[in-house]
């Protein structure tokens, strides 16, 4: 079996998508769980971004270890700094320059020649090499690039030290067998190709990433870069999940495999999911809630007699559990506990006691306490008094026909000052979201407003998901209740928390 290497870039690639933004300690914990999976490189962040992405960096660096780390810089000195200083406690780091390959960017980004351009990526490598000799250089948008520059790019850069070559579809342009050939040409005619790791990073523009990767390794890549739950810009990256249960799935046909612990894969996948804000469509191969689920009768009749009849994949390798426990108010600490890690939350005995307590308290209200419900306990429970957002005290709602939807809603402001509002509205939902823009003092654009139910039955849960810009950035928010209206309310809320407590402390109200 040939080895294939993982670069999981969930916390760089992934929070690029608008709204996706983790702080620190969300990384920190995402990275931890990363390094659970088994990933081999963590793609950290891009230092030179943000203050707060470098110290998010450098906290992964320090902490997390049997795994290496890298982080993002372009081909500038000052870039290649900030990643070093970053990444230099990390037990192996490693520094990733980007820099555009095709005629497009050259032209359109640069405006400069193809020389030029060649000349500024082999310096930036000879300067990364003065602080360590793992350099990854990634060859931006070589699905689209001219196929001799290219290959002469990447054979002036592994002369200059680079030890990893990236080829990117940057925008998801190529299908499999055009991305094979640019891979195999890569193998075949660059005389020092040998001396590096061929890596291949595939963007999902066409639906076509996880098959792009996959042609790829067939073509010699021997590293992959992929993200948790396909997050990533655009249309996304291709999913680590995807690629790695094919490799597992088909082994004699790929003769490759990686070293990822796929019994994480569920849980990592849910931790991701729960602190981006990104919730995963429910037939997404291996981690939507259909990927296991049998509807049909005739199918269901099939997976009773042998589950071999409709499923490639045993649910438990990974790591899903063929019955799921149904939490109730009879639910013990053994339980919730071991609902909590498969939702890749852990806590100690004295959290694990006090977070107990409240979910009784929840489960009495309720008949059945739902991973939302759980999550958004624990939101609540990890929520200190500095950051503490807004929270609803009480709304009340009419509406009837002949009468415009009235809402009065009443907030607890984050500096504990109680204060109420009132507004009409086209519905109950867009009358109270006026009312909560009254009481914040500020109006943001909806852009999208989505009602799912997550259970069945008349007492089913409502999630709502929406994203928002405020002040020129979006956000995402969440609200998971038996009430629509409410779940609608809870997710606004959370949209402007995220948007007032992570990106921007001046939205607090004075
Ligand atoms: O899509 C891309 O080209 C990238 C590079 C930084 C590898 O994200
Ligand atoms: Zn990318």
């Amino acid at each position: 079996m040939e080895r294939i290497y993982v670069l999981d870039t969930t916390l760089r690639d992934g929070e690029q998508i608008p709204g996706a933004k983790l702080t620190g300690a969300e990384k920190l914990e995402i990275a931890r769980q990363l390094a659970v999976l088994g990933v081999d490189v963590i793609e950290a962040g891009f230092p030179a971004s943000s203050p707060g992405d470098f110290e998010a960096v450098r906290a992964i660096a320090r902490e997390v270890r049997d795994t290496g780390v890298t982080a993002l810089a372009r081909a500038m000195p000052s870039d290649i700094d900030a990643v070093w200083e970053a990444i230099r406690e990390a037990e192996s780091p490693q520094i990733h320059i980007v820099l555009g390959v095709s005629d497009i960017h050259l032209h359109g980004k640069f405006q400069r020649s193809r020389e030029d351009i060649l000349a500024m990526g082999v310096e930036a490598v000879r300067y990364a090499k003065k602080y360590t000799s793992s350099i990854e250089y990634s060859t931006e948008d070589a699905g689209r690039a001219d196929l001799e520059y290219l290959k002469k790019t990447v054979t002036a850069v592994i002369e200059a030290g680079a030890t990893v070559v990236n080829i990117p579809d940057t925008t998801g342009y190529c299908d499999p067998e055009e991305f094979g050939r640019i891979i195999r040409s890569m193998k075949n005619e660059i005389p020092n190709i040998d001396r590096v790791i061929l890596s291949v990073h595939c963007h999902n523009d066409l639906g076509m990433a996880t098959a792009n990767t996959l042609s790829a390794i067939k073509n010699g890549a021997r590293r992959i870069e992929v993200t948790i739950n396909g997050l990533g810009e655009r249309a996304g990256n291709t999913a680590l999940e995807e690629v790695v249960m094919a490799l597992k799935v088909k082994p004699e046909f790929y003769g490759a495999a990686t070293h990822i612990r796929t019994e994480e894969i569920a849980r990592t996948s849910r931790l991701v999911s729960s602190l981006t804000g990104i919730w995963v469509q429910p037939n997404k191969a291996i981690v939507g809630s259909n990927a296991f689920a049998h509807s049909s009768g005739i199918h269901q009749d099939g997976v009773l007699k042998n589950r071999q009849t409709y499923e490639i994949i045993d649910p438990r390798t990974v790591g899903i559990a063929q019955s799921r426990i149904i939490l109730t108010a009879r639910s013990g600490r053994h339980a919730v506990s071991a609902r909590l890690r498969d939702l890749g939350r852990e806590m100690d005995d004295t959290r694990l006691e006090q977070f107990h307590r409240q979910f009784l308290e929840l489960a009495d209200r309720k008949k059945e306490v739902y991973d939302e419900d759980l999550l958004a306990l624990l939101a609540e429970q990890e929520r200190t008094p500095e950051d503490r957002g807004y929270e609803l005290l009480g709304v009340q709602v009419s509406l009837g026909t002949n009468r415009t939807p009235h809402a009065v809603v009443t907030l607890r402001f984050p500096d504990r000052r109680e204060a109420a509002a009132e507004a009409t509205g086209s519905g109950p939902v867009d009358a109270a979201y006026s009312a909560i823009d009254q009481l914040v003092g500020k109006k943001p654009r909806l852009l999208e407003f989505s009602l799912q139910s997550v259970t069945e039955g008349i007492d089913a849960q409502a999630r709502v998901s929406v994203r928002m810009e405020i002040d020129n950035e979006i956000f995402i928010g969440r609200g998971t209740d038996s009430d629509v209206v409410l779940s609608g309310i809870k997710a606004y809320l959370d949209a402007w928390n995220r948007a007032m407590l992570r990106q921007n402390p001046t939205l607090a109200p004075a």
